[in-house]
């Protein structure tokens, strides 16, 4: 519906310009357009939008506000385009103007959506000139030699959610994996292996993850409090990057075996990515210290080069500084940062348009430090955006941090498969009360769909941005607000179809409808459009989220109060096709949140 939305608030506008000439003069004369502060109504009993634009009119004007509406209104009757979509516009309070949409008009829509695959969502391309710009979203990004944890797990999800609803609107999404694969982590564990375990550095799989990870934990001891340790480490980590072929041929093993227990849980969830490392900006790191430099930015400080933020200040009030190259020439994560925003905007690197960053708040500064001063260094074209989309921590129910029961920090795999396994006692359980019959593969199936979907719906549908509770019975329960119980709505339509036929028959002849519930479900489907421009725009899969729980929880109120399959025509066929385009809303919104529907469950 935002088609209808951009043609009725220009309608307002021009209604207030031929009602107030003075104000869209003077609005003209400070470059401003006139804003007749339109937007979808407050309450359903409100009509489909409203106006309060004759508040701030009334401030300039030095007239009441309600006697502007009234003369907003009076301008918007004259107007025949209006009067064909619109009932004539009620004046309410103080002097807002309530907008309602005719019902044949929004029956109309309803048909178009319909018939459209995209299901009223425009493609960028329709948009402008035609062209869809490059997006790149860096999401999930663990680090080599040690395990995926559950932060990211969050923004493994969500960086899928975010990536799949801009791919959908059309833009080219590069999926970035910016893996932690370079710096000094591998010249402490190079150093502690070739003492320990040196087969794993020449021969493939000599080694698991598992051991990885604690051989990490163990060099990371040793380099925190043995000095002579410290020095080899850091050889070790400068004969990599001058590209010593041992040391590549043992860094390369290692991200292999990393690799392979990542894409273990990629495929568990789904999950596309484009690995690119930390280490594929390496050759380019010099060159952001000497662009630096020549933009007059970089400052020596104590032997390391440095650039000193603006607004950003240490407890002592002065300006931090960002460390770009340490005194001992090596480079850090956020120069890495710095190599790599330069070269996703350069038109000869990834000529990206937008790009987002999804990790934990933590890194919050890291961020604002980063893009602060790729700024100031030209590198961020000015029609372009770059997005730092934090999330808050993943916590236990007592609203710690999610452990174990043996007080470890819970490992990914581990987390996925107990949430199937709780699924798959649930349906178990289900079947026997129920008295079905079912074959063992239809259990597998389904819990693992539904166990997969109720994780990822858990941590997209609270807002990123707070720390979100991870509890098992909470994101499984069949009612409120989860995966379950969205799946189920899916699954109820699936039956309506298999004994009403086709559901969407409707599509030449009028949709009429007469219930009040029906008219609540028709609104919310034509708001599709507009909430996946929201998330295309906020970046807040919770807004989608929410959106389709109101639309299941619309649905089920319809389908448990107005007769459906045992209706007279016209009106059968006209609910048949509200229960197939909301099927396709839950189906289509589910898919860009990363998650599989069901036919039964
Ligand atoms: N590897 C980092 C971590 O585990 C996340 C990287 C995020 N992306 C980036 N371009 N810095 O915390």
């Amino acid at each position: 519906m935002l088609r209808i939305s951009h043609t009725i608030e220009q309608q307002l506008i021009n209604a207030i310009a031929r009602a107030f000439p003075d104000a869209a003069e003077l609005a003209q004369s400070r470059g401003e357009s006139l804003n007749p502060a339109f937007g979808a109504a407050s309450k359903p009993e409100f009509g489909d939008f409203q106006a309060n634009g004759a508040l701030a009119l009334s401030k300039c004007l030095g007239k009441p506000p309600r006697q502007i509406a009234v003369a907003i209104a009076e301008q918007l009757k004259l107007d025949p385009e209006f009067n064909q979509i619109c009932k004539p516009a009620e004046i309410a309070g103080p002097g807002f103007l309530n907008i309602t949409i005719k019902p044949e008009v929004l029956a109309q829509e309803l048909q178009i959506q319909l018939a459209d695959p995209r299901l009223g969502v425009a493609p960028v391309s329709a948009e402008g000139n035609g062209f869809s710009p490059e997006v790149i979203v860096d999401f999930s990004s663990p680090n080599i030699a040690k395990e995926m944890h559950v932060g990211h797990l969050r923004s493994t999800i969500i960086g899928d959610c975010l990536a799949r609803v801009l791919e959908f609107r059309g833009y080219q999404v590069k999926r970035l994996n910016h893996v932690g694969d370079w710096g000094t982590q591998f010249g402490m564990l190079i150093t502690q292996l070739k003492e320990l375990a040196p087969e794993a550095l020449d021969t493939a799989d000599a080694i698991d993850l598992g051991d990885l990870v604690a051989f990490y934990r163990g060099a990371k001891e040793r380099f925190d409090s043995d000095i002579e340790f410290q020095a080899i480490s850091r050889e070790e980590v400068v004969k990599l990057q001058a590209g010593d072929p041992t040391s590549l041929k043992a860094w390369g093993l290692l991200c292999e075996q990393s690799r392979k227990e990542f894409q273990k849980i990629y495929h568990t969830l789904n999950i596309s990515l484009q690995e690119r490392g930390e280490s594929f900006y390496n050759p380019y790191l010099q060159a952001v210290v000497s662009d630096l430099a020549q933009a007059g930015l970089l400052v020596i400080d104590d032997g390391a080069g440095c650039v000193f933020l603006e607004g950003m200040l240490s407890k002592e009030g002065t300006p931090l500084p960002l460390i770009i190259q340490k005194s001992d020439g090596g480079f850090n994560y956020a120069t890495t940062d710095l190599a790599a925003i330069r070269y996703r905007f350069d038109k000869a690197g990834d000529g990206a348009k937008r790009i987002i960053y999804v990790t934990d708040a933590g890194q919050a500064n890291h961020f604002a430090a980063v893009f602060q001063v790729a700024k100031r260094a030209g590198w961020i074209p000015p029609e372009a955006s770059i997005e730092h989309v934090p999330f808050g921590l993943v916590q236990g129910v007592d609203g710690k941090k999610l452990k174990t029961r043996s007080g470890e920090t819970v490992r990914l795999k581990d987390l996925l498969a107990e949430a199937v396994e709780h699924c798959s006692n649930d349906l178990r359980k289900r079947i026997k009360e129920e008295d079905r019959s079912e074959s063992e593969d239809f259990v597998k199936q389904v819990s693992t769909t539904v166990g997969l979907a109720a994780v990822k719906y858990a941590d997209l549908s609270t807002n990123r941005i707070t720390n979100y509770q991870f509890s098992f019975d909470r994101m499984l329960a069949l009612n409120g607000n989860t995966a379950p119980y969205l799946l189920y709505a899916v699954v109820r339509i699936k039956g309506i179809a298999r004994k009403g036929g086709i559901l969407n028959t409707k599509q030449t002849a009028d949709l009429i409808f007469d219930q009040p519930q029906e008219w609540i479900l028709a609104r919310q489907l034509l708001q599709f459009d507009q909430v996946i421009q929201d998330v295309e725009i906020e970046l807040l899969p919770n807004r989608l989220c929410s959106y389709l729980f109101e639309l299941s929880q619309s649905f089920n109120r319809f389908y448990d109060q107005v007769t459906v399959l045992k209706a007279e025509e016209p009106a059968r066929s006209s609910r048949l096709a509200l229960c197939g385009l909301t099927a396709k809303v839950l189906e289509l919104g589910l898919n860009l949140l990363g998650i599989e529907t069901l036919e039964r469950m």
